[in-house]
């Protein structure tokens, strides 16, 4: 086996982008780290731009609603026609983020196929993972990956559930610099390898952390959120809907009306304000297969976010709403 790469900060030694891009973030945190949407582009009739927030390591700026494709885009040449949509709706909206998997059935493939369709795939920040062992297994997996989502450069490449991760980090670092692979991050679906996670954020070198993070899985805010934060790795918050679960836990209230005059109209909104809320997070990745559905969930990366008190009382709303 390859021996595991050094990835202490002074193997990679950061970049003027780097540390321009920590300053934004560290400049933000006193100020709140959004990053208002460019000027004059607005108009009476079309919505207001996406918020965007800083990925630390870049500088570049991202809109905070994403799209996740776990089942959605699980489809046939058949389902495409029916999901062209939404694509274009969420490039129509200048969201940019989608994230996928080699473990999600079709997806990659659909995903790919729709952005040729659209003619996209300069608009949009692309996601993916490589989930194998080995380095010759891994250089397989994200190879197909490319195929499939027909690019020539991945955005970002995540090692899910930390498999194989030296290995994986080590091919990644050599993508990198080849051009293959824009940014490089780690993912787990389990609050109990967040400790794991921490350590290899605190080694150095990471771009991106993926972590479930939604009021009904709120483990991330204690320690991972805050040093990801600390330490300048940008974060997608994956299962904002708890995977819809949320949605079959709801009541019949109605919103309350202090959200209401916030702009918040549906309970999908104020679950996604909450997540967008805790200013760790980059990028929240709702993964739907309805246009309507994206269209309220990109209006949640709109307009007011929640911070202190209104945050924490927009937590309780939800809480009792759901039922918790
Ligand atoms: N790295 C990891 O370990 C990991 C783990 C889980 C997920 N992920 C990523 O995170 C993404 C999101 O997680 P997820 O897909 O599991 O769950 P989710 O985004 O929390 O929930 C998705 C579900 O919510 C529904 N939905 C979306 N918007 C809605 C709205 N406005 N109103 C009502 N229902 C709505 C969708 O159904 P409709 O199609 O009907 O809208 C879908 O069934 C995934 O797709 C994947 O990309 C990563």
């Amino acid at each position: 086996m390859t021996p595991a790469p050094n990835l202490e900060p002074e193997a990679l030694p950061c970049t003027r982008r780097q540390l321009l891009g920590w300053a934004a973030v560290a400049a933000g945190a006193l100020t709140g780290p959004l990053v208002a949407p460019s000027p004059g582009r607005a108009s009476v009739s079309a919505p207001a731009e996406l918020l965007r927030r800083p990925v630390p390591s870049t500088g570049e700026t991202l809109p905070i609603v994403g799209l996740g494709t776990y089942r959605v885009l699980d489809v046939d040449e058949g389902g495409l026609d029916e999901l062209q949509p939404v694509l274009a709706a969420f490039v129509a909206a200048g969201a940019t983020v989608v994230d996928t998997s080699p473990m999600y059935g079709r997806a990659e493939g659909a995903l790919g196929a729709l952005a040729e369709r659209l003619g996209a795939r300069a608009k949009l920040f692309l996601a993916t993972k490589v989930w194998t062992e080995g380095r010759e297994a891994g250089i397989r997996q994200m190879e197909e990956s490319l195929r499939l989502l027909r690019a020539d450069t991945i955005d970002l490449m995540q090692v899910h559930n930390l498999l194989d991760v030296d290995q994986h980090l080590a091919t990644l670092a050599e993508w990198k610099r080849a051009g293959r692979v824009r940014l490089v991050g780690i993912t787990h679906y389990t609050a109990s390898f967040h400790g794991a996670l921490a350590e290899r954020i605190e080694r150095g070198g990471l771009d991106f952390v993926q972590v479930n993070y939604s009021i009904g899985e709120r483990e991330a805010e204690r320690e991972l959120l805050p040093l990801a934060l600390r330490r300048g790795v940008a974060v997608l918050a994956n299962r904002p809907f708890a995977g819809g679960a949320a949605f079959r836990r709801l009541g019949n209230s109605p919103v309350p009306g202090w959200l209401v005059e916030r702009g918040v109209e549906t309970w999908a909104q104020a679950m996604l304000k909450w997540t967008l809320g805790n200013p760790a997070v980059t990028c929240a990745i709702p993964a739907t297969s309805k246009v309507g559905h994206l269209q309220e969930n990109l209006a949640a990366g709109r307009g007011w976010l929640p911070t202190g008190e209104e945050r924490d009382r927009l937590a309780s709303e939800l809480e009792r709403a759901l039922g918790m």
